[in-house]
């Protein structure tokens, strides 16, 4: 009814609304043409919106390769030439550094050695906290130590980053000004800290706990974790258990894992943090001219058996498995005296099995990987090393859990990978071991090397987040954050 006899009052008003919202449309686009225009004009781009561009030459650069299946070349991205700097030399250098080799900047901070060279029972001789490396290098324990190893790897090579530099392929350089660095790296080595010494002790808190107590107190301290809330800092923590206590603490700074299975994602995540590989235990293959006729095993998997979280999947396999006569499934850890014969073995197997046990990851994969051993990975929570820049799916065949488990799923998925693919996943592996090698002094694109380009490809972030923390502080007044506090969300 009152829409077919509107009152004339009401028709005044719609009028006069129109009118209103014309006008105002009218000016709403004016103004902003006049936005456009003047963002378009060259003295108004601020340097913020440079690396954006940038950021996209180098989406765009990077999708345009070529990518061919049996190139002998790595598909991981030439850090040198994908990085779109040449024609577009950056005048400031303070965003993204576009040299051709581009180097991460390092500050690390001089410890005293009972968190680092002093776990391994080196003595320093007079003042200096580090080994001169020139005369003797000091020897990280063997055995099931060394898979955790990367925190003895990393700081050597920062150690020797200003040695004259033979092969020019560095990816790190150690700066002695941390106004001047990119990342501050905190040089514990945690994981040879857990394994030694996170035994209880009667009447004391244990020498693991302490370290990590005197770090977390060390670190509140500095001028650098203080103007950035520690959101640069790397913490090395690749042993599952290590850090345990400290790791609430230093939860802004970027860590170096082995995977996420023990941290709240508020605390770790990947995003922020760093997965690196287990050094293998297993021999490397070398001059592998092995082909898939002559590798008796189909299937390989040795390792302890876990009966919590992920380890049923474990006993499960073992039981579809048992009685296929080319899988060899055995439990037990590989130690001291295993590790040839595990070697041998890994090495006449066509694919080598990989199950998360009570944690997602473990050096498995990588003995699989030195050994060219096709990796099957079935471990739904598991995060890898460099995946931002490698593609697994060329060498590894991933299997859900729960489609694992199945009766005969498993076996006919294996049994229907025919020589072919099976081949080229092979050259693949040979291609890419390189990149899960730890040595001393590093090499092109090895582990150490890899691990600092991760690094390198977090720094944009880590600025990003630290612009954007310093918004409101320069407002005097305004109090800044603990230095060290729990995450807001964890609890
Ligand atoms: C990477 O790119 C640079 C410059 O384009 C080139 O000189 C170098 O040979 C390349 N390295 C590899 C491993 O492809
Ligand atoms: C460290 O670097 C900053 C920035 O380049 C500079 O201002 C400062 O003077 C340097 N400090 C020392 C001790 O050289
Ligand atoms: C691998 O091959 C190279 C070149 O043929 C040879 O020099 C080297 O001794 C071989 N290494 C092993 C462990 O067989």
């Amino acid at each position: 009814m009152a829409e077919r006899n509107p009152p004339f009052g009401s028709i005044i008003c719609r009028s006069s609304l129109f009118f209103v919202f014309t006008i105002a449309s009218f000016f709403f686009i004016f103004s902003w043409f006049s936005v456009l225009h003047s963002t378009s004009h060259p003295h108004s781009i601020d340097l913020s919106s440079s690396p954006n561009s940038r950021l996209f030459a180098v989406i765009d650069n990077k999708n345009t390769q070529p990518r061919n299946q049996d190139d002998i070349q790595p598909s991981v991205p030439n850090m040198s030439g994908s990085v779109n700097c040449k024609e577009e030399a950056p005048q400031d250098k303070e965003f993204m550094k576009c040299n051709p080799n581009r180097v991460v900047k390092v500050f690390m901070y001089d410890l005293p050695p009972e968190f680092h060279f002093g776990l391994l029972d080196w003595k320093p001789e007079g003042n200096g906290v580090w080994p001169d490396l020139k005369t003797k290098i000091p020897d990280y324990p063997g055995g099931l130590n060394l898979q955790h190893s990367i925190e003895y790897w990393l700081t050597l090579d920062l150690l020797s980053s200003t040695f004259p530099d033979s092969t020019g392929t560095r990816s790190a350089v150690r700066m002695h000004n941390s106004s001047e660095a990119d990342v501050i790296f905190v040089p514990f080595f945690s994981s040879l800290s857990y394994n030694r010494y996170s035994k209880p002790q009667p009447h004391e808190k244990n020498r693991n706990y302490l370290l990590q107590e005197k770090l977390v107190k060390f670190l509140a301290a500095q001028e650098e974790w203080k103007r950035s809330g520690g959101r640069d800092h790397i913490i090395m923590a690749h042993h599952p258990n290590s850090m345990l206590d400290a790791r609430m603490k230093l939860w802004p700074a970027m860590f170096i894992l082995s995977d996420f299975g023990r941290y709240p994602p508020t605390i770790a995540n990947v995003q922020k943090d760093v997965i690196a590989p287990y050094k293998h235990i297993i021999r490397t293959f070398v001059n592998d001219s092995s082909s898939f006729d002559d590798r008796p095993t189909l299937l390989y998997f040795q390792g302890a058996i876990y009966r919590k979280d992920g380890g049923y999947v474990r006993q499960e396999l073992f039981y579809l498995l048992k009685d296929e006569k080319d899988v060899h499934f055995s439990f037990g850890s590989v130690n001291k005296g295993g590790i040839n014969k595990a070697s041998k073995g890994m090495h006449s197997s066509k694919f080598c099995l990989n199950i998360a046990g009570d944690t997602p990851s473990s050096n498995r994969l990588f003995d699989a990987i030195a050994s060219h051993c096709v990796p099957v990975i079935i471990s739904d929570q598991i995060e890898l090393p460099y995946e931002d820049v490698l593609d697994y799916s060329e060498f590894c065949i991933f299997v859900p859990a729960s489609d694992a488990v199945k009766e005969n799923y498993l076996i006919k998925l294996i049994r229907s990978i025919k020589k072919e693919k099976w081949t080229r996943m092979w050259k693949r592996l040979k291609q890419v071991e390189k990149f899960f090698e730890f040595q001393y002094p590093s090499h092109e694109d090895d582990a150490v090397q890899m691990i600092w380009q991760t690094v390198a490809r977090k720094v944009p972030s880590i600025r990003l987040e630290l612009h954007k923390s310093k918004r409101f502080s320069q407002h005097t007044g305004r109090r800044k954050r603990d230095p060290i506090a729990v995450p807001r969300n964890f609890w």
